[in-house]
């Protein structure tokens, strides 16, 4: 039988998605950076778009997510606020965005929201964020959690590895994500940890889990775009499933643009503006100079 997108005319928002985790409903978050990706995410009934801080690795060309700043996140957000209409759109609060005090996370979090229309953010970290996500939703402010690798501690981490993966650290994460839900988070991303795990905190919340690289055992699941459309470059981590190769797509478009270029067979005079007649006459154009680079060439 064929595979029917299903419709999901309604606007996603941040409450919903526990009503989708409650009827069991799979639902699917992307990341997109800019205008023309995020329409094609939104109209391809994407439920949730995250402007993520991975826009440091995949836009930016930055290393890692260290250097991204909030005002980076904003450029991009507000881009992506003009295209997306149904999906649930969530920003990340960059390092050093909530490090500094509850007033300034709270400060920096209201700008995604009133400058750049995110209607969630999303922060990393456990138990030691609780007081600030309570804090957050307080002000009304719709929060995702991030727990397990947490990209924006790669300096204390050294390297970019599997998560709990010991008893004591799967425990750990148990705990982080019932404390983030008990603190009001709304959702929580679940980064490269066992599938066992991620099963065990899916089953012990009732807020949505949104996996990457967590197994499919998660409400949701969450790919960086330039990642599955092969448009980043490194070796692919093992979760990401290349559904195109976009690096391909475009090397071949550009090379032949510059081959035709270069041997004059672009652009054609399909491609190009005539002279109307009259004005050619007057500027005593004939047919046989008109073209004159054409035949010099
Ligand atoms: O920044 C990001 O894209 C993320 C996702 C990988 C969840 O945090």
């Amino acid at each position: 039988m064929p595979y029917l997108k299903p419709e999901r005319p309604e606007k996603v928002n941040a409450p919903s998605l526990k009503t989708s985790k409650q009827r069991g409903e799979r639902l699917v978050c992307l990341t997109a950076y800019d205008y023309p990706t995020a329409r094609i995410v939104d109209e391809a009934g994407i439920d949730i778009i995250l402007v993520g801080d991975s826009l440091g690795n995949v836009v930016l060309g930055y290393g890692n997510t260290v250097p991204v700043t909030l005002e980076e996140i904003l450029i991009h957000l507000k881009a992506v606020r003009r295209a997306v209409q149904r999906a649930l759109l969530v920003a990340d609060m960059p390092y050093g965005s909530f490090h500094t005090g509850a007033d300034d996370a709270v400060r920096n979090a209201l700008r995604l929201v009133k400058e750049g229309g995110a209607e969630a953010v999303k922060l990393e970290g456990g138990h030691k964020r609780v007081q600030l996500v309570k804090r957050l939703v307080d002000e009304e402010i719709a929060v995702m959690g991030h727990i397990g690798l947490t990209p924006q501690s790669i300096n204390k981490l050294g390297a970019y590895r599997v998560q709990g993966k010991t008893a004591a650290a799967a425990r750990q994460l148990i705990d982080d994500a019932r404390a983030l839900e008990d603190a009001g988070a709304f959702a929580i991303v679940l980064e490269v940890v066992p599938r066992e795990i991620a099963k065990m905190i899916t089953e012990s919340v009732s807020i949505p889990t949104i996996g990457i690289g967590a197994g499919v055992h998660c409400d949701i699941q969450v790919l960086v775009i330039h990642d599955m459309l092969g448009l980043s470059f490194g070796k692919l981590a093992r979760f990401v499933r290349p559904y195109a190769n976009l690096h391909e797509v475009m090397t071949d478009a550009v090379t032949r643009y510059a081959d035709d270029v270069r041997s004059g067979v672009y652009p054609s005079d399909d491609e190009s503006y005539a002279l109307p007649a009259e004005a050619a006459e007057e500027m005593s154009i004939s047919e046989s100079n008109k073209d004159s680079k054409a035949r010099k060439s």
